[in-house]
Parts: structure tokens; sequence; C-alpha cells
């Protein structure tokens, strides 16, 4: 069978309406699951249709989610990897809810330009990873069947939340960024590395303004919830 690693930051991503009843959150479509401890993370080890699914969530930031990654590949043995959260929106044309696709992630924070290189770039790197064609048009098949407005952009990822218009001009116009995020281009170095097809989906949760912080605990769990369910309807066409 094929085994399917999903994966967030926070267990709001993955588990959004944790505790409540109010909405459905991604373990309950894995009811029966089996909890596995490693590295300092919970994993849910469980069983969707006849796929075998890891799942859990990895913290926050490009480390903490490299180490995931790289756990439910090498350790647990997935052949893909499933990003699902919320993002900082850069287009104008994302708005609170909307859910945006990764053709291209790179390290807003990665910088020896001092050294005469691009910024997001080192060495035997790349600046842009990109992940599996085939998951992005699978993502755009499910948008189009539940006719929802899915927006493709390169997402910036960086050990920072960004709460400042001018940075965030800067990550806009540095790497023609669309949104905005902690984790997925670390995400997809592991995977690009390990030679294991991988996407990354995100629901924004405000517009990394002055605002962001008061939008982002607002919205964080209604995004979620979006980005999640999505995730579980593309599950249907793996
Ligand atoms: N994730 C969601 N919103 C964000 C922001 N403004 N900065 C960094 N990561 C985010």
């Amino acid at each position: 069978a094929k085994k399917i690693a999903i994966m967030g930051a926070m267990v709001e991503e993955v588990d959004p309406f944790l505790g409540t009843n109010e909405h459905e959150p991604l373990l309950k479509y894995f009811k029966k699951h089996n909890d596995v401890t490693y590295g300092n993370n919970l994993y849910h080890e469980a069983k969707y249709k006849d796929l075998d699914i890891v799942l859990g969530y990895s913290k926050i930031g490009k480390v903490n989610s490299a180490l995931t990654a790289a756990t439910m590949i090498e350790h647990f043995g997935c052949d893909m990897v499933l990003f699902t959260g919320v993002a900082g929106a850069i287009s104008p044309d994302l708005k609170i809810g909307d859910l945006i696709v990764a053709t291209q992630l790179c390290q807003h924070d990665l910088d020896i330009t001092a050294f005469g290189h691009p910024h997001g770039y080192v060495p035997e790197g790349k600046v842009y990873v990109e992940p599996s064609r085939n998951l992005i048009r699978i993502a755009k098949s499910v948008a189009d069947e539940k006719g929802i407005d899915l927006k493709k952009g390169v997402i910036a990822t960086g050990d920072q939340f960004i709460a400042d218009s001018e940075r965030k001009e800067w990550i806009a116009k540095t790497f023609d960024a669309d949104a905005l995020e902690m984790e997925g281009a670390s995400v997809a170095v592991v995977c690009d590395a390990l030679n294991v097809p991988f996407f990354v989906l995100r629901a924004i949760s405000d517009a990394a303004d002055t605002d962001a912080t008061f939008d982002f605990d607002e919205f964080l769990k209604h995004s979620s919830q979006v980005s999640s369910s999505f995730i579980m309807a593309m599950l249907e066409k793996l």
C-alpha cells in the first residue's frame, strides 16, 4: 500500500477543532490509530481506505519541519509527503480562507549574499524547490470538482512570523512570492533530497501586515480546517 505522510506545523493545523465538535478534525477520519512518539514528536499511524497514513505536527519552523519530514520518510517509510496549514498572504488576490498550492518554495531568510550569492541560495542547493506536478494536478482536479478557486504560486519560508508590510514587500519583490509561512521550503528541501514526491497546501490566515497576529489567532482554526479538508478530498484520488 502507499504510505502517505500528512503533516502540519501546529497541532491546530492537523487537528483544527481539537476538543470540540464544531467541525471535523483530521484525526476524526482516522479513528483507529496507533500513536508513536519519535524525536520529541507524536505521530499517528492509521489506515484510510487502502492507504497507510502517518499524521503529525512538527512544531513551528524550518528545523522542526525538516526533522518531521525526514522522520516520516526515513523512520516511518512514507513515500509521499502532504503538508497542510496556514500562510500569510502576499498577493492581494489571496484573501483570508483562500487556498494556495505551492508551485515553488524558497527560503527568504537564507542569506549568504555577503559572498555574492543570491538570496535564498547556498552552494549545491537551489533557490526554488518544486513540488510534485502530479500532486498539483490532482489538487487542481479536486478544486475543479468542488468549485474551489485554488490559487497556485510561490511560497516563501523563513523562521520569522511576518507582521510588517516592509518585510513582506521585500520578500514579495526578492522572490516573486505569493504567500509566506515558516515550514514549506524546509520540507521541500528534505523531500527533494530524498526523492519523495511532496505537496504544500496552505489556507490564508492573515496578510503578514500589522494586523497579522490578531488575524492569525482569529482565523488559524478555520483556515486550518479549509486546508485539511481539501487534503482529505485529495486522498480519494491517490
Ligand atoms: N503563517 C501564517 N501567517 C504567517 C505570517 N504572517 N508569517 C509567517 N508565517 C505565517
